[in-house]
């Protein structure tokens, strides 16, 4: 996940309580909210409920993505909001989440970014995808029937599993950290509670990262290791760059793979339609699929300075969030900005595209064949992200 006010009350975060400033219309319909006040104020439009503005435009929204004016430190620490005596978890994990990668800047950003970069070779990339696909095969034979738990999340568990090089065991404990960070950012606010638990989380993953992570002989392991030994990241560094890497992978590939599963199922499509596809009409409709149904809404940034944007002037240290979804709707498929675009691009698009091209007609000819409940799934009351559940019975 990569917005911080990327939360949802559903799916995987079941337990997780939407933020109280967001009104139920945004939890219902983001895209409908979001045209509301595009319709009333314009593409760069003010939403008070959270206190940021909106940059609705596909030219705007380059425009702020690659100023350096607009910082992605977009948060501002919590601490003071809790007693004296409770302000260590909160300052804890606030530091923890500033130097996620999205989160961070440069120099920093570029530095990090570089290095995970070249550790995701072609080959290397070509073994995740190797890696999901074998997943994919997997249900094909087997009794699924549940488009996430079943299909889709294995899958996408599979590529990140792979990409972090970690065990089972391993990825236990990152997403148990990824939940509990979840669970701290969906409140408004800072919990004390929510904090020491996602503390006891980022202590635990800290120790592995000491323990074994680091020493592990797989690509990420390698090049987190040598910022760690130019002093680039501390041990709180790499265990966030980690957790960035699995939430940020995660997420979005489930998100993809279901969306993409359920227009399928949405649209009728038959057996016989799901072969006739040639690699690169998949390519066309997933990209189409990604603009129209994008799993992350925003890129939140903090602009440094006072600046003009449209017809709007932005106060120095106002929040702006790029509104991806509503960009998008004037984009052409294959210029949507659902990776984001600029400095911090997503650095897992083209894996994102080779795992979801070679995943994706195999658990399609399943969804289409099988017994396999393509429309069983809705959206779930979420803002910043798409997260899709099972429809209860
Ligand atoms: C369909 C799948 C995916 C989507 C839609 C997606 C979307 C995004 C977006 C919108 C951003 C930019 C956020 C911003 O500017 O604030 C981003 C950044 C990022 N993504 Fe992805 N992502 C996907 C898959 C992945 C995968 C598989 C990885 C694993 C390597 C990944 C790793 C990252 C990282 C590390 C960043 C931060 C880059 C930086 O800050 O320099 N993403 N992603």
């Amino acid at each position: 996940m990569h917005s911080e006010e990327g939360v949802a009350d559903h799916g995987r975060h079941r337990s997780l309580k939407c933020p109280i400033s967001f009104p139920e219309h945004v939890l219902h319909a983001p895209r409908e909210a979001y045209e509301l006040l595009r319709e009333d104020q314009g593409e760069v439009a003010y939403d008070p409920t959270t206190q940021s503005w909106h940059v609705m435009s596909p030219l705007l929204a380059r425009k702020v993505l690659t100023d350096k004016r607009f910082l992605a430190r977009g948060m501002k620490h919590k601490t003071h909001l809790v007693p004296e005596a409770r302000r260590a978890d909160v300052h804890y994990v606030e530091s923890f989440l500033s130097q996620w990668l999205v989160f961070s800047d440069p120099p920093v950003q570029q530095h990090v970014r570089t290095a995970l970069a070249a550790a995701m070779d072609s080959s290397f990339m070509a073994e995740v995808t190797r890696q999901a696909a074998e997943q994919a095969e997997a249900t094909v034979g087997s009794a699924a029937v549940d488009l996430i738990t079943d299909m889709a999340l294995p899958v996408a568990r599979a590529a990140t599993r792979t990409l972090l090089g970690a065990t089972l065991s391993q990825l236990e404990i990152i997403e148990g950290v990824s939940d509990a960070v979840m669970a701290y950012l969906a409140v408004p606010g800072a919990d004390a509670g929510k904090a020491a638990c996602a503390a006891d989380h980022i202590r635990l993953l800290e120790a592995l990262v000491d323990d074994q992570l680091l020493h592990g002989g797989d690509r990420i392991a390698a090049a987190l290791r040598a910022l760690h030994q130019q002093k680039v990241l501390d041990l709180t560094g790499v265990s966030a760059t980690y957790t960035q890497l699995f939430t940020g992978a995660l997420e979005p590939l489930k998100t993809a793979l279901v969306s993409c599963l359920a227009h399928i199922g949405d649209q009728g499509w038959s057996p016989a339609d799901v072969e006739k596809l040639e690699p690169v009409d998949w390519a066309d409709f997933i990209e189409t699929q990604i603009r129209d149904d994008p799993p992350f809404h925003f890129a939140p940034r903090r602009t440094t300075t006072t600046i003009e944007l449209g017809d709007r002037t932005i106060a120095e240290g106002a929040r702006v969030v790029v509104n991806l979804l509503k960009a998008n709707e004037d984009c052409r498929p294959n210029r949507h900005l659902s990776f984001g675009h600029g400095r911090h691009y997503c650095l897992g698009a083209r894996l994102a595209r080779a795992v979801l091209q070679s995943c994706l007609p195999v658990l399609a000819r399943k969804a289409v064949s099988d017994d396999v409940d393509v429309l069983g799934v809705s959206k779930a009351k979420a803002v910043g992200m798409t997260v899709y559940e099972v429809n209860e019975i």
